[in-house]
């Protein structure tokens, strides 16, 4: 049996005749930048995560960068932000011309130590940008405290995100702006790239409507320099069709978790565990162990898709040496990069195919 990491075909079989219906709808109105499309997904997006705006953009690196950008992170300023993450969250920072501080992660959860990022702040820090990694909120209240104690903007990059909870409210909603990406592998996935940003500030929501669209209010007068980052009408139309379908996506990626978990009990695996405050949506499944690489070479022999989110820390990678940040500095994060795999997980995933990774995994540690 050959299972991988992620299957889409799946998801576009179930949902073949809407979709394709979708996309051929856009394709007659040829309305192709800004069509209907977009502005009913980020209405029915920004009701779906409770908040007042959503903005579509072309990624969920814009997302970040746009975020930042509209609070004043540039050059002489700080963002604290996780070590443990995708590139973009640091690629941004530092492409503003600002300074990205890292910060260990907790060892349970693989999410910023809220323990350690008071101490990271100066005179310059201007965000705290929270990752809510593989699909389980940060501890957002305390990350918020914080923030209001020192007058800093909190942005959540949630692109792995979307339907998680913290204390029952919808990611990307607690801080002052929230991103997402529906890069195809996340849990809403485009085909192709697209993001978002929500917000419930009326001028935050000017300014990023603003800067997406070369800093133009009206047409051809620009108040300032911004970027063409746009959701497709194509891409807004697919995200509407599948928008619907999103809670019970998670719900199955839950209940694949809870088999696996359930499995893998008593067994020297480490289990990704989800906080006591978090609705977990496993964009996801990452195990820790300590023969990484050879249940990475076994998984690969017995034809089972991973990955391995991530394999070096951001603040080890050699494009921020500049930072001046040595090996064991972020001991966790750093150890977690040597452990972590990630196992097939997906909503489709059948429960023969779910069956056979867990027993491929155990023969191994076993
Ligand atoms: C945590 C995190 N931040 C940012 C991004 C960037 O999103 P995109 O690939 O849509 O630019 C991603 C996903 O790729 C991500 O996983």
């Amino acid at each position: 049996m050959q299972v991988p990491l992620l299957d889409l075909k799946r998801e576009y079989q179930s949902l073949k005749a809407e979709i394709d219906g979708a996309v051929l709808d856009v394709m007659a109105a040829t309305q192709y930048i800004n069509g209907p499309q977009v502005k009913q997904f980020e209405e029915a997006a920004a009701k779906y995560c409770g908040c007042k705006y959503a903005i579509g953009v072309a990624s969920g690196t814009d997302a970040l960068l746009l975020s930042m950008r509209a609070v004043g992170v540039g050059p002489g300023t700080e963002v604290i932000t996780t070590t443990f993450s995708f590139f973009a969250t640091a690629g941004t920072i530092h492409n503003l011309g600002a300074k990205a501080v890292f910060v260990d992660i907790d060892e349970e959860t693989f999410n910023v130590d809220v323990r350690q990022i008071e101490k990271r702040i100066t005179p310059q820090t201007k965000a705290i940008m929270p990752v809510h990694l593989f699909g389980q909120c940060a501890d957002m209240d305390a990350i918020m405290d914080i923030a209001a104690r020192h007058n800093l903007i909190v942005i959540e990059d949630a692109a792995q995100a979307i339907s998680a909870k913290y204390k029952g409210k919808m990611s990307g909603s607690i801080g002052h702006l929230g991103c997402f990406s529906f890069y195809p592998t996340k849990n809403l996935g485009a085909p192709g790239d697209g993001g978002m940003i929500v917000t419930n500030s009326d001028e935050l929501n000017e300014r990023l409507r603003r800067l997406k669209a070369h800093g133009a209010n009206v047409k051809y007068f620009h108040e300032e320099v911004g970027y063409n980052s746009r959701l497709d009408t194509l891409h807004a139309a697919i995200l509407l069709t599948k928008l619907p379908h999103l809670d019970g996506w998670s719900a199955a990626r839950r209940n694949n978790a809870a088999y696996y978990n359930q499995r893998f009990a008593g067994s020297p695996l480490r289990m990704p565990r989800a906080a006591d405050y978090a609705y977990h949506i496993y964009n996801q499944y990452t195990l820790r162990v300590d023969n990484r690489d050879g249940l990475r070479d076994h998984l690969k022999q017995q034809g089972i898709g991973f990955e391995i989110y991530y394999p070096a820390p951001l603040h080890l990678q050699k494009c921020f040496q500049y930072l001046g940040y040595r090996e064991s500095d972020l001991p966790i994060a750093e150890r977690s990069a040597k452990q972590v795999i990630s196992i097939p997980i997906y909503p489709q995933l059948r429960e023969d195919e779910r069956e056979f990774v867990a027993d491929t995994v155990l023969k191994f540690v076993s």
